[in-house]
């Protein structure tokens, strides 16, 4: 049995029509990632931040999974493999393309968390800074999103499965945002193997033992045939 971990960023979803955080503007759909992405740009505007996420919601609910996502699934179906995704997408792609062993690092869309009594239940299609939160009833809800300067969630999780992998590999992110930047040279560390997937070499390049580079939606479909014989 192949223990494989698998970290994803925004460039396993680019080709379902997601765009990724990094398009050269150093903005996130037209908005400055402070004014969207930080505890302090949600206590400035939080009516902002809702329209936001309502729309990264709505983007996410009408795009498909790609062939990557699919392919993954089909891997951790086979039953020679373990695999469990680690992604920083907040986007349902991955389980809508079969996977079920999923852990969202960054936390998801479709998550609504009270920032009072951090009770966690489904974020309605909309949210607004009004809504009530079903446990303690607090206008203190927010989308349940590991903003900048927040610790992502499941750590010890993800360091445990690491250590313990056979083989990591690291699919459509940057490298630039840490601790997922890190787990290459955690895996490096760890004497696992590591592969990166990705349009273009990373930050983290160097580390990797070995990558390939081009559009996910060619590039994992082949990885995973390969695996699969
Ligand atoms: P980035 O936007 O930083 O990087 C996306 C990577 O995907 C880049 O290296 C692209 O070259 C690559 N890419 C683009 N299209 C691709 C394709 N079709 N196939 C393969 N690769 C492709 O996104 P992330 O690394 O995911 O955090 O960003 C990490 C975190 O920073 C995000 O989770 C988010 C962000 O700000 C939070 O919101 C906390």
């Amino acid at each position: 049995m192949a223990k494989i971990v698998i970290l994803t960023g925004a460039g396993i979803s680019a080709e379902s029509g997601i765009r990724t955080f990094r398009a050269s503007d150093g903005l996130w759909e037209e908005h400055r990632i402070e004014d969207v992405a930080t505890p302090e740009g949600f206590v400035q505007d939080p009516e902002l931040v809702h329209r936001f996420y309502n729309a990264r919601r709505a983007a996410a609910t009408a795009a498909q999974p790609n062939p990557a996502h699919i392919a993954l699934a089909e891997l951790e179906a086979d039953p020679g493999h373990e695999v469990l995704i680690v992604t920083q997408n907040v986007d349902d792609l991955h389980e809508r393309g079969g996977s079920q062993n999923v852990l969202h690092m960054h936390g998801t869309l479709f998550g609504a968390l009270c920032h009072s009594c951090e009770h966690r239940w489904p974020a309605p299609e909309v949210m607004s800074p009004t809504d009530s939160c079903p446990s303690c009833s607090a206008q203190a809800t927010r989308p349940d999103i590991v903003w900048f300067g927040e610790m992502p969630y499941r750590m010890e999780e993800i360091w445990h499965a690491l250590r313990a992998a056979d083989l990591f590999v690291s699919i459509g992110t940057s490298g630039n945002v840490y601790p997922a930047a890190g787990f290459v040279a955690d895996a490096m560390h760890a004497g696992v193997p590591t592969l990166e997937l990705n349009l273009e070499p990373s930050a983290g390049r160097s580390m990797f033992d070995e990558a390939r580079h081009g559009p996910a939606s060619v590039l994992v479909p082949q990885w995973v045939r390969e695996r699969l014989g």
